[in-house]
């Protein structure tokens, strides 16, 4: 738990805090940091999924048929915040590979720090599904608060949020707008600089994910 925020966990494993600590170093290059992303989505992706539906389904063993429980895949969607957030897909389908996918295009406003929404594409039907945003950085929220938001629009209720860096000043924008969520965070930084910038952070995670400056 964060402040009186029942909903937000703080990942502490060692796994993900050696990762994170790998990721930060500005000389990990762009292959490595792809990577480091994908293998901490996963490593999160454990524990945020940990009260996921399962249904009894009979099987054959080699011994007997016995009812044993599954996870229904296809009630789950995973929707990463582009561009960055993409990074994080391949973690969680790796571990629910017939999740579905949407996209939301949000792109910081340089000056304002404000999100401005370029594309948004939902599986549907959103409404009756367990719905996984992610976004390796959660800096001031707005891109989170507007996503979110979207995704209600259209009918999502189940919703979590995984970032793999967060801010406090995020987390109390995106916790006090959407206080029904249940948001992942894997590391708590300490602040933003003047241009938004999470401090001590990792720098630009779309640039750093996809080799562009
Ligand atoms: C980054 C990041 C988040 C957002 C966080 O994306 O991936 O989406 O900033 O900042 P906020 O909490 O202040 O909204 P950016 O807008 O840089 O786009 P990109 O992923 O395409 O680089
Ligand atoms: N977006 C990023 O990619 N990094 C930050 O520190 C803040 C927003």
């Amino acid at each position: 738990m964060y402040k009186n925020f029942e909903n937000v966990t703080i990942l502490e494993h060692p796994l993900i805090k050696h990762k994170i600590s790998m990721l930060r170093d500005k000389n990990t290059g762009t292959n490595e940091f792809r990577s480091l992303v994908e293998e901490i989505a996963m490593l999160m992706g454990y524990e945020a999924l940990r009260d996921l539906p399962t249904e009894d389904v009979e099987i054959e063993t080699p011994i007997e048929k016995c009812m044993t429980p599954m996870i229904e895949g296809r009630k789950l969607a995973v929707v990463p915040i582009l561009r960055a957030g993409l990074g994080m897909v391949g973690g969680i389908l790796a571990l629910t590979p017939s999740a579905k996918v949407g996209h939301i295009g949000l792109c910081r406003n340089e000056e304002t720090h404000e999100p401005e929404e370029y594309y948004c594409k939902l599986p549907t039907p959103i409404d009756e599904r367990v719905i996984v945003v992610t976004d390796p950085m959660l800096a001031t929220g707005g891109s989170a608060v507007a996503a979110v938001n979207f995704i209600k629009q259209h009918g999502g209720k189940k919703i979590k949020f995984m970032s793999i860096i967060a801010a406090p000043e995020g987390i109390d924008r995106l916790m006090a707008a959407h206080p029904d969520i249940q948001l992942y965070i894997g590391q708590l930084d300490r602040c933003l600089n003047d241009d938004a910038y999470i401090c001590p952070g990792l720098g630009d995670a779309g640039d750093r994910i996809f080799g562009t400056k």
